[in-house]
């Protein structure tokens, strides 16, 4: 099976606080998955571990088969990963519309999940 993403056993933490154990999933080519649990779950600190934000995971995660340990948020952005924060998020400036839509400008798969009304304000970014 051809996976967008993996995750094996990861697990992380923020300082010396275990927020993340043991952790596998994986996401096919073309699959949407939903990652459900009640607050504070961890479901936020998965997708931090994924980018590379405010955790620095151990354990394996892949794209496309390509191991992401040694990358950075914004390698890893570059790969195909648009991550939109909840709450108080990146870009303060920006609406979640705003938000998505410049997650998935750079990727033609994310493009095409997403709602015609958006598409006209989806821009390349080169
Ligand atoms: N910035 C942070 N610093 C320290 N602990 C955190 C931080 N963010 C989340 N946590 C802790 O990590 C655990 C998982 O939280 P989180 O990933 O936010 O869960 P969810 O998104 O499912 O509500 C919780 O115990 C939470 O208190
Ligand atoms: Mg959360």
């Amino acid at each position: 099976m051809n996976y967008a993403l993996s995750l094996r056993n990861v697990s992380g933490s923020y300082g010396a606080t275990a927020a993340l154990h043991n952790i596998t999933l994986d996401v096919a080519v073309g699959e949407v998955v939903a990652l459900l649990g009640a607050n504070g779950a961890g479901k936020t600190s998965t997708l931090r571990a994924i980018c590379h934000m405010m955790i620095r995971p151990q354990g394996s995660i892949n794209l496309f088969g390509q191991s992401i340990a040694n990358k950075s948020t914004e390698q890893i952005a570059r790969l195909g990963v648009g991550h939109v924060p909840d709450g108080r998020g990146t870009f303060l400036s920006l609406a979640v519309e705003e938000t998505s839509a410049l997650a998935a400008s750079h990727d033609e798969m994310s493009r095409a999940w997403m709602p015609s009304s958006l598409e006209s304000t989806t821009t390349s970014p080169d």
